[in-house]
This record gives structure tokens, C-alpha cells and sequence, in this order.
């Protein structure tokens, strides 16, 4: 080839690079950004969206269930689980007991089937205006986890402890502390809380703190995402 089309060459190349660049990236950033705020509805759709919290109990929660009452009973994640599996993962027992089944039928599933759901009898929560029901829709047809891949259920995790710790130090540490120490309101111990409920540590590093500053890593390989959580189960279990 001679010189002058070597470089031709390059700037097609260069240039269907770009456009690949500029019709793709930018879409696929924006899904999973919405993905991740999907996630935080799904944990709390009423602090994300700024909502009044709901005083009453859902009236899907089982009366046979007298532990959990009030707003507690009205987030996704109190029927669905943090493992997405309701009754068949952690959910089985403990006080979020219900009997409820899980949502991992609908991954990969159609969105509008999801905002069919959630406003349905069952559920009535077409109070959740339609931009964020789209969000959430994402969430639960684009953004599911299996779970049991990473997390056993004796709550070990299935993740390297030492690259971890660098990931936690670099990623996590400015805001919660090198021994999880922090932020000072919350109650307990990142590591308390993590390695009493590593899929509730696991969803909250894929999709963020509902109402609070805290990343979403969803964008990162699931590896790095499952070594920081295998390390964070292991930080001191008190403040
Ligand atoms: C108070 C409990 C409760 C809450 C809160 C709740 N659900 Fe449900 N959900 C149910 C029940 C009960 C069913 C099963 C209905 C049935 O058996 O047909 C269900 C079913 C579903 C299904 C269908 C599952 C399947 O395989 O058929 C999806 C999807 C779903 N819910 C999504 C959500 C989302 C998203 C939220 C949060 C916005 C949510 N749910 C909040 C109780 C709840
Ligand atoms: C920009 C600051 C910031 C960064 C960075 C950050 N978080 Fe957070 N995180 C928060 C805040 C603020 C909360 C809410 C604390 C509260 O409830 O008082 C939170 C909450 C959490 C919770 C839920 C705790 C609970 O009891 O509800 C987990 C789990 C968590 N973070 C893990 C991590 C991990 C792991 C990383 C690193 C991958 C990380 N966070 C990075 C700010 C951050």
C-alpha cells in the first residue's frame, strides 16, 4: 500500500471509529446510569423520587408478618429481596419473611411488562410518575444480578480479599473510612453491615445510596465490583 492510502486508510478507520464512538458510548452510558437509579428505586423509590413516605403498611404485605410495618413494607426490595429472589433466597426467612416470590423471571423480560406490574391491584404504585417506572423498568429487565454466582448461602463471597482492599481503599475508603468507620450517622459498621447482608452490599455497590452521593460501580467488571464486596464483608464488625 502506499503512503498516501496507509493514511487514508487510517482516517476512515479513525473516522468510523468516531462515529461508532459517538452513536453508541453515549447511549450505553446513559442505560446504565438508569440502570443504576433503576437500582435505587428499587431500594427506595420514595427517597430517590423525594416522595411523602407512606405512613400505612402495604396492603401486599402478609398480615402473617407483624416484624415490619409502615414505609419499610413499601420498597421492592422489602417483597423482592436484595437478592432479587424473594422467597426463594434470603428473604426464606429471618423478619422480611413473606413468602412473596422473586423478580428474576422478568430479567430480560419486556420494561413495559414491569411498569404493568407495578401498576397493577397488587401493587398500586402508579403514584411513581412514568419517567422513574421507566428507570426501575430498566433496572429490573437490564440490571439483574445472579446472585448465587457470587454470594454463597453462608454469606461468603466468591471474590479475591487482597485486590479487593485496594479497590476499597481507592474506591470506598475517602467516604466510609480504611476500617469502615464511616460516615459518622451510620449506626453500624460498614462491615457489620455488609457481612450481615453481603446482597444488600452487593446491590448498593452496583446502584448507589438511594439519595446520597455514593457511586454507582455497575459500570465496572462484575470482578472488581465482587472483589470490593469480598473485602468489605471482612472489615471490623465494630465502630
Ligand atoms: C408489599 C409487597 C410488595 C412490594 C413492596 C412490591 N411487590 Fe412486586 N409483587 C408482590 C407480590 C405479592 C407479587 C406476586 C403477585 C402474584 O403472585 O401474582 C409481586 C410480583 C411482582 C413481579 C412479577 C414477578 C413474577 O415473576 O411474576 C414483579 C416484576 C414485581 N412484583 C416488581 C416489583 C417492583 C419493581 C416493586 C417496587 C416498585 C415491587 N414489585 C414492590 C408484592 C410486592
Ligand atoms: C461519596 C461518598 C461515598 C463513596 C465513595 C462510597 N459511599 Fe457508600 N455510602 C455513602 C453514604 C453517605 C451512605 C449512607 C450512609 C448512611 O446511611 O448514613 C452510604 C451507604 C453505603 C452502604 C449502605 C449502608 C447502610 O446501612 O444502608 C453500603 C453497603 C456502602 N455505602 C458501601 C460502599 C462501598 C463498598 C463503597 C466503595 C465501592 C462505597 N460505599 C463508596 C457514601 C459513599
Amino acid at each position: 500500500m502506499k503512503k498516501h492510502n496507509l493514511t487514508k486508510t487510517f482516517v476512515g478507520v479513525l473516522a468510523a471509529g468516531l462515529v461508532a464512538f459517538s452513536v453508541t458510548a453515549p447511549v450505553q452510558a446513559e442505560e446504565e446510569s438508569a440502570i443504576a437509579r433503576g437500582g435505587q428505586l428499587y431500594d427506595k423509590w420514595f427517597a430517590v423520587i423525594g416522595a411523602d413516605k407512606p405512613k400505612d403498611t402495604h396492603k401486599a404485605w402478609p398480615s402473617s408478618n407483624t416484624k415490619k410495618k409502615g414505609n419499610a413494607t413499601w420498597r421492592c426490595k422489602a417483597c423482592h429481596g436484595w437478592d432479587l429472589r424473594g422467597a426463594d433466597g434470603a428473604y426464606a426467612k429471618g423478619s422480611y419473611k413473606t413468602g412473596i416470590p422473586g423478580i428474576r423471571k422478568f430479567d430480560g423480560g419486556d420494561p413495559a411488562d414491569v411498569i404493568a406490574v407495578a401498576k397493577d391491584a397488587t401493587h398500586g404504585l402508579g403514584m411513581i410518575p412514568d419517567t422513574d417506572l421507566a428507570d426501575l423498568a430498566l433496572f429490573v429487565t437490564k440490571g439483574q444480578v445472579d446472585m448465587t454466582k457470587y454470594i454463597n448461602a453462608d454469606k461468603s463471597v466468591n471474590g479475591d480479599v487482597a485486590k479487593g482492599a485496594a479497590y476499597y481503599n481507592t474506591l470506598c475508603a475517602g467516604c466510609h473510612g480504611k476500617n469502615g468507620e464511616k460516615p459518622k450517622d451510620m449506626k453500624k459498621s460498614l462491615g457489620k453491615v455488609v457481612s450481615g447482608n453481603p446482597w444488600e452490599g452487593l446491590h448498593k455497590i452496583m446502584n448507589g445510596q438511594p439519595d446520597e452521593a455514593m457511586p454507582a460501580l455497575r459500570a465496572l467488571p462484575m470482578d472488581i465490583v465482587i472483589d470490593t464486596l469480598a473485602y468489605t464483608v471482612t472489615l471490623p464488625k465494630k465502630k
